[in-house]
């Protein structure tokens, strides 16, 4: 059976999500909603047709027999929205993982997927290597370690401003070293993968998160760390990010596709 997939944001990846999919259609899945701001809508429904309800009105988007929503808008949607999209009976794959990083949306979110028996879904994201984190966890993980380097212009408008003048550092340069909630929280728009690795492995407060603006790469570059029950896994993931947002990296929206293609999101919590 075919499952109807809706989409909140229109945004960076939102974009490369919709043409990917036009390009290369999800096996065994067709959009049915994509919840947009009212000013993407006709250029959402240019791209996409007619076929698919394009709309600004969460309700109107929900109210379309969905089996999963997939959240690629930012931290405020999962809050205000993703209860919602469960407590409706559709599974909500959240791509804000950064957002899980405060407990009581965490909790919130839980007890929603299990009142009507569905699941919050992580996908891999601009990252590889979790599938190892959860091995690895289950036989004894000691540490991880995830540091993530991105161009100087990548971190504008975050908190790095104050830490440091972004358009003038030389060199690689440490501008925060934490917990991963505490990069979570910090960096929002930055620490997705920070929050991913952590619950793919030793948690939120016992992952280490090391964040780098190093004005030799154009990448977004995202390494993981980690060791334990007698083995070392080290994983790094380095691409272009997307045109319209330096913070995001081109890999995440394709690691959407293959995540509902594949049924291969890396971490459900049901
Ligand atoms: N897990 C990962 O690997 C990973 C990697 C990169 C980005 N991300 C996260 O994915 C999210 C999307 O990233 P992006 O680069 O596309 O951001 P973006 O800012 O370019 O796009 C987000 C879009 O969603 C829209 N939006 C927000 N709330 C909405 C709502 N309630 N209804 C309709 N539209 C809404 C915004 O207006 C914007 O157009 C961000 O939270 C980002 O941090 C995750």
């Amino acid at each position: 059976m075919t499952k109807r997939v809706g989409i909140i944001g229109f945004g960076a990846i939102g974009r490369t999500v919709t043409q990917a999919w036009l390009d290369a259609p999800v096996a065994g899945h067709e959009i049915a909603s994509l919840l947009a701001r009212s000013h993407q809508v006709d250029e959402a429904r240019a791209l996409l047709g007619d076929a698919i309800r394009i709309t600004a009105d969460f309700d109107e988007f929900l109210a379309n027999d969905l089996d999963v929503v997939v959240e690629l808008a930012g931290q405020p949607a999962v809050r205000d929205l993703g209860t919602k999209v469960l407590r409706a009976g559709v599974d909500l794959m959240v791509l804000s993982v950064g957002s899980l990083a405060s407990q009581a949306v965490f909790d919130e979110l839980l007890a929603a997927a299990a009142e009507r028996s569905v699941r919050v879904l992580v996908p891999v994201g601009a990252i590889a290597g979790l599938d190892g984190l959860l091995a690895l966890r289950r036989a004894g993980l000691r540490q991880v370690v995830y540091t993530s380097v991105k161009p100087p212009q990548s971190w504008k408008g975050t908190a790095a401003e104050q830490a440091l003048d972004l358009d003038n550092i030389k060199a690689p340069t440490i501008f925060f070293e934490g917990s991963a909630r505490e990069a979570a929280l910090k960096y929002p728009k930055n620490a997705n993968l920070a929050a991913a690795v952590a619950l793919a492995g030793l948690g939120l407060d016992q992952t280490s998160v090391v964040l780098i603006a190093d004005p030799g790469t154009k990448e977004n570059i995202g390494r993981i760390e980690a060791e334990g029950a007698g083995s070392r896994l080290q994983v790094t993931v380095a691409g272009r990010s997307e045109p319209s947002n330096p913070k995001s990296s081109q890999i995440t929206g394709v690691s959407v596709l293959s995540a509902l293609e594949n049924d291969a999101q890396l971490i459900a919590f049901a």
